[in-house]
């Protein structure tokens, strides 16, 4: 499959720039299991990659230009054959507002930290849906800074890249997003959901192959759209901090789960902060419960885990929609084991945590829910937990 995918990107590189490209890159969208909104708080998190991804030809340049196209924008939408053409020297953050930001921001970050990028030549085409919570950007950051990372001998590994990518993205597009989606997309293994600690960076790889003990996980898109350089998301990392200051300590992953009520006491009356505290300790340790239930066979049971997640997400945090809510409540009436909202959430997908032969009542149930409420028909897949980054070709 991939080597078909990897040809058609190669020949459509090769037509637009006019030789071959030197070679093919993968980088996957994510789900992210559990572990909402703990990343930029220094929390865990644990995703997992999807078998969606953006792939990237590449070939080197030496003149400074840095030359984008991507499959998924009208050909005619950048001008001349929809080929962007960027001077590498001339590239600051926050100057562009369109796709070609995340490509550009990475190559901004590597010459940044110091790496010599002398141009590019780049074709994407990604089959991860945009603003859909699963992470279509960080694909696309990362399957360029991979890329260039072997292009051009800089010895990175994936949680390095992950890093560059997060700066590309915080400062080159403007979006203040955590650590998650990049080292996910940089670093998940198939077969496994990625435990990270995102204050170092560490990680285990979980097994997490839940069709041998007959359960799937879908993925529901609301197709409701949502942006997260657009206020709410920036929002509330501004109150976990607060409530980090506040508490004296570095970030709230500091609060211990049983030191809570008292942190929560100390807080007082300020009730937004104290749901956004609330919301991110005891999401550390649903990650932490989830974890060893994993590791100790007992995988059905993390599905009433996955709900206590969405109903802090919902009624905490705050950060639900009506199309979400609708997603979980009619899952858990029709017999799913969990449901929760996945990613930075206002719209975007939730993930059901279902009994195999359940599988098709649920789906219609969720589709008929839609279309009674008045809703965009939702877009149901299943997530098998698929490979990180990679070279195809
Ligand atoms: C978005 C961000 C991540 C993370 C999630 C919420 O996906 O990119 O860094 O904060 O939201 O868990």
């Amino acid at each position: 499959m991939s080597e078909a995918v990897a040809q058609a990107v190669a020949e459509r590189f090769t037509r637009l720039y006019g030789a071959g490209p030197e070679g093919v890159w993968a980088a996957p969208g994510r789900v992210n299991l559990i572990g909402e909104h703990t990343d930029y708080n220094d929390g865990f998190v644990m995703p997992f990659a999807l078998p969606h991804t953006a792939v990237a030809a590449v070939s080197r340049r030496t003149d400074g230009l840095l030359r984008l196209h991507s499959a998924n924008i009208g050909d005619d939408a950048a001008g001349a054959g929809g080929v962007t053409e960027l001077r590498v020297a001339d590239l600051a953050p926050e100057t562009d507002r369109g796709w070609t930001a995340y490509p550009a921001g990475v190559v901004w970050a590597l010459r940044e930290a110091g790496h010599e990028i002398t141009g590019a030549d780049i074709h994407l085409a990604s089959t991860v849906p945009a603003g859909a919570g699963l992470s279509s950007s960080a694909a696309l950051e990362v399957v360029v800074a991979l890329a260039l990372n072997d292009l051009y001998g800089l010895g990175l590994r994936g949680w390095q890249l992950a890093r560059l990518c997060q700066r590309a993205e915080n400062v080159y597009v403007g979006a203040p997003v955590g650590i998650m989606d990049q080292t996910a997309a940089a670093c998940c293994e198939a077969g496994h959901a990625l435990f990270l600690d995102t204050r170092d960076l560490s990680q285990r790889q979980i097994p997490f192959d839940l069709a041998a003990e007959g359960m799937r996980l879908l993925v529901v898109d609301t197709q409701v759209k949502h942006a997260h350089s657009e206020g709410e998301y920036g929002k509330r990392r501004a109150g976990c901090e607060k409530g980090a200051a506040l508490l004296g300590v570095d970030a709230l992953r500091d609060v211990p789960y049983d030191g809570l009520e008292a942190a929560l006491e100390r807080l007082g009356d300020d009730e937004e902060v104290r749901r956004l505290v609330r919301h991110v300790v005891t999401e550390d340790e649903r990650v932490e419960r989830v974890v060893s239930l994993l590791e100790s066979g007992r995988t059905r049971e993390i599905g009433p885990v996955l709900t206590e997640g969405h109903v802090s997400l919902r009624d905490d945090f705050r950060i639900s929609c009506p199309e979400l809510d609708l997603v979980v409540d009619t899952a858990l009436a029709e017999g799913a084991l969990g449901a929760r909202m996945t990613g930075g959430g206002f719209g975007g997908s939730a993930i059901v945590l279902a009994r195999a032969a359940d599988v098709e009542t649920l789906t219609k149930a969720v589709q008929e829910a839609f279309a009674r409420a008045g809703f965009t028909a939702p877009r149901v897949f299943e997530a098998v937990p698929s490979a990180g980054a990679r070279r195809l070709v």
